[in-house]
């Protein structure tokens, strides 16, 4: 049976951009070695004002507002963060408070860059199982507010950001026999907790009731992104029975342009499949995806009936891909 149906998008960033050159005046940096290592040339960064929550909520009202539906519509609020506002409530019911359609489900889930194909699993498996009628499926980040500013190898690569999906219930009408069917048709999510060194943030309410600061060690990082992404994305082709030259458009985490081609390459997918946003946007970790995915839509790139596939990797490690004909 397909999947629950994407029918809207919408996204939000933060008012101010900040460049490599403005980095670069402030830490030990290059505008050239940041665009040749990662592809990145600039990234928004949340002020005064602006959070995770808030950055979220404008992204489910733009996806909102892109279908055609109201708040009060919505009866599930899974939102993807590794950067809540407060420890607890989860963010999402700040979300569901600002929107105004209190009394549903909403919670958040913690799987760093991979947030948003973990959160989009979960909503879909809910949805497919009577849990609700429609969801909101929101990746938001403020990644600026747990960097450490004075280590240029990881502050250059993360930016702040929201994007959001609208995802409805099947009918049994959904999968007319010999037609193509719009929703999930496969989703595998994978993770190594043996990993944990590679990726994380130093501090948190039961360790050091710190908030802590992002660490990684990114050569290592980079080595196993581009062999678990290209498996996992093969494990779903298998799943959906879908051949890598069907797919319409790969839309990815936003880590690293190179990750991005070598995945691609690995897969046999041309780059021009490939929706590249880490250029503008840098990491936006679980934003990143419906952060992308967004964009292409309002550009005209993706379209209704369009193939689509998800996939991210992330602290944890956690990764996973989801196949979506919208
Ligand atoms: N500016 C200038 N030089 C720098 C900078 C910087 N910002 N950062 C590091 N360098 C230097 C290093 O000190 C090193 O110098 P040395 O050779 O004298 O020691 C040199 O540049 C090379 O450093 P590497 O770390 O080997 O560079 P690499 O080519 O691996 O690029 C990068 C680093 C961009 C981090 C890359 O490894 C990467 O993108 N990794 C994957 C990141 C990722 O995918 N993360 C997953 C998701 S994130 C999440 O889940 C939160």
């Amino acid at each position: 049976m397909t999947g629950s149906r994407l029918v809207g998008s919408g996204s939000a960033l933060p008012r101010r951009v900040v460049t490599n050159g403005e980095l670069a005046a402030r830490i030990d940096t290059s505008d050239e070695w940041i665009v040749e290592r990662t592809g990145i040339r600039q990234r928004y960064i949340a002020g005064e004002g602006e959070t995770t929550a808030s950055l979220a909520t404008e992204a489910a009202r733009a996806a909102l507002a892109d279908c055609g539906l109201a708040a009060r519509d919505i009866d599930l609020i899974v939102l993807a963060t590794a950067t809540p506002d407060n420890t607890f409530p989860a963010t999402a019911t700040k979300v569901q408070h600002a929107l105004g359609c209190n009394g549903g489900i909403a919670f958040d889930v913690a799987a760093v860059c991979s947030g948003f194909l973990y959160a989009l699993a979960t909503a879909d498996s809910m949805l497919r199982t009577g849990m609700g009628r429609r969801a909101l499926v929101i990746g938001a980040e403020t990644f600026s507010r747990i960097l450490d500013w004075n280590d240029r190898t990881t502050c250059v690569l993360f930016g702040d950001g929201a994007g959001a999906v609208v995802l409805e219930a099947p009918t049994s009408g959904d999968s007319a026999p010999g037609e193509s069917a719009a929703g999930v048709l496969a989703t595998r999510l994978h993770a190594d907790g043996a990993q944990h060194d590679l990726l994380y943030v130093d501090g948190g309410p039961s360790t050091t009731q710190t908030v802590g600061h992002l660490r990684m060690k990114g050569r290592e990082v980079f080595r196993h992104a581009v062999v678990n992404l290209s498996e996992v994305l093969n494990e779903v082709l298998d799943a959906a029975g879908v051949r890598a030259a069907e797919i319409d458009w790969i839309v990815p985490h936003q880590a690293n342009a190179r990750i991005l081609d070598a995945t691609a390459r690995k897969l046999g997918i041309p780059a021009e499949k490939v929706i590249v946003t880490v250029d503008r946007h840098a990491n936006t970790s679980a934003a990143s995806v419906p952060l992308a995915f967004d964009a292409a839509r309002c550009d005209g790139r993706i379209r209704p009936g369009d193939l689509v596939m998800f996939e991210a990797m992330g602290g944890g490690f956690t990764w996973g891909a989801s196949l979506v004909r919208l």
